[in-house]
């Protein structure tokens, strides 16, 4: 049985809250996970009061509601939904959020999701602990911290240590929310629960890994943040570094938060580091251009509302990585990311290594594929072996087939990673969430890429929206038989 909780969000006017976190509360409204006398309390500078804000979260649900807005179930919801109009710049908001938490309508647990910008994190956290509210006297007071956490390795250290300043670390949460995909959750149960996985898992069999993540979406409202991020701190720093560690990690002891993430941090402490010198051998950055998506012609990253027109934000990173451990020494790891891409997809692509022996050569057989095994992370969860089978005929030529796991094809649960991690603060379960030598370590890799590129801003290359990006960037391969798996279908 969870404890009955107040969440408050900061920030709960923005798209998060449109998109991820209204619809993951009301989700989980709908299957009866939320404590009973849970409330949420959204704080926000617009000039509303309740009624208001429950009519705009029904506005929002209403597309995005699994299966249709449910009446009854709102019914519910609503009564759950506060709103708490101030600024966070007013030292009195927080005095006065602390007067209403504190009344009898309010559960004294208390979760705050700080659905801000990094730069606001240490002004929130710090007027509420000014206002007594980390205090934990009557009940538990928790902090969520949406990424990225800093925007880079100084930065984030900083922040760490002011966080720190009123708040222990056990009352941190911060946020990556691809760890609560099922999806990316089942990379580890693939890895762990197969035996005959593990003796392969390693730089004698493996040629190399992919990991991908492509949207087809471009940047939408969300340019004041974007323009400042970019890619490789909105994507590659938090997301798909965190699934090479699912991936490279060595077997943890066990399951829990700690045992779990002493080993990402240890993948992420091997990984070599790329001298400022190196950059450009190593990673890869461009910006979209105009292009189209299926039938619809599509604005470049320069046109989007908001963007400054001289910007050389990347909208595009693929990096090599190299795992300086035992099991990964020289296999590379190449990671791309980027929006308005030809279609929206995240999958891991591992490639093994050509057999010892030529044994076909003399026959038609011309050249012999290699094995792949590809775990599809989204649209849907699928594995998927390629092996080398013989043709039907006389003749002796080979071709791929593939042993798709029984669930491949299959729609998933719909859920969303939001509805487990909100249920994970509640519950007090960090195992989800990153502790700070993981950020601190994730923002040591990139670091070299943003010191190189923030001082070069007067070109980027680009590619046309609806591409798979530039061309250019297949220089990172390190031999002429390696080339992006862009979706699970192409070979
Ligand atoms: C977010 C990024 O963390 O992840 C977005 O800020 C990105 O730019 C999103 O679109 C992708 O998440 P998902 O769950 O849609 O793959």
């Amino acid at each position: 049985m969870l404890d009955a909780c107040t969440y408050v969000i900061f920030g709960a006017t923005g798209n998060l809250s449109q998109k991820k976190l209204m619809p993951a509360l009301y989700h989980l409204e709908h299957a009866g996970r939320l404590p009973d006398d849970m409330r949420i309390l959204a704080v926000g500078r617009r000039d509303w009061d309740d009624e208001a804000w429950r009519k705009v979260v029904e506005e929002w649900l209403t597309p995005r509601a699994r299966a249709g807005l449910d009446a009854e179930v709102f019914a519910r919801f609503r009564q759950r939904l506060f709103f708490f109009k101030g600024d966070l710049e007013d030292e009195t908001i927080y005095t006065r959020m602390q007067a209403l938490l504190s009344g009898p309508d309010y559960p004294a647990n208390i979760a705050f999701y700080m659905s801000l910008a990094p730069a606001e994190y240490a002004l929130v956290s710090n007027g509420l602990a000014e206002a007594g509210l980390n205090r934990e006297d009557d009940g538990w007071r928790r902090m969520v911290l949406e990424k990225p956490f800093g925007y880079d390795l100084d930065s984030a250290e900083i922040l760490n240590k002011r966080l720190h300043r009123h708040w222990r670390e056990d009352q941190i949460f911060r946020i990556d929310h691809y760890l609560g995909k099922g999806t990316i959750q089942n990379i580890l149960v693939f890895r762990f629960a197969n035996l005959m996985l593990e003796p392969l898992w390693n730089r004698n069999y493996i040629d190399h890994v992919q990991i991908i993540h492509a949207e087809s979406a471009g940047i939408e409202t969300r340019a004041g943040y974007y323009d400042g991020a970019g890619a490789l701190r909105d994507m590659m720093q938090s997301h798909l570094l965190q699934m090479l560690t699912l991936v490279a990690m060595e077997p943890p002891p066990s399951l829990d938060a700690e045992s779990l993430r002493d080993e990402k941090v240890k993948v992420l402490r091997s990984i070599r580091p790329i001298p400022q010198s190196a950059v450009s051998a190593h990673a890869f950055r461009a910006q979209y251009a105009r292009g189209q998506i299926g039938k619809e012609k599509v604005a470049s990253y320069l046109e989007e509302k908001g963007v400054p027109a001289n910007s050389s934000t990347e909208t595009y990173v693929a990096m090599k990585l190299y795992i300086d451990n035992w099991r990964w020494r020289n296999v590379p790891f190449y990671l791309r990311t980027g929006k308005r891409m030809a279609k929206s997809t995240s999958q891991i692509s591992i490639r093994f290594k050509h057999p010892p022996q030529q044994l076909f050569q003399e026959t038609q057989i011309e050249q012999l594929k290699p094995n792949w095994l590809l775990m599809g992370i989204q649209p849907n969860d699928c594995l998927r072996l390629e092996l080398q089978v013989k043709q039907q005929g006389l003749e002796m030529r080979a071709e791929t087939q593939r042993m798709d796991a029984a669930s491949c094809g299959i729609t998933g649960s719909g859920l969303d990673a939001y509805e487990a991690l909100l249920l994970d603060v509640i519950d007090g379960d960090h195992s989800l969430f990153l502790r700070f030598d993981e950020v601190s370590w994730a923002w040591r890799v990139v670091d070299p890429m943003l010191k190189v590129w923030s001082t070069e801003r007067d070109f980027i290359h680009t590619y046309p929206a609806g591409s798979w990006g530039p061309q250019e960037a297949n220089r990172l391969f390190t031999r002429d038989d390696q080339a992006w798996r862009n979706t699970m279908d192409d070979e």
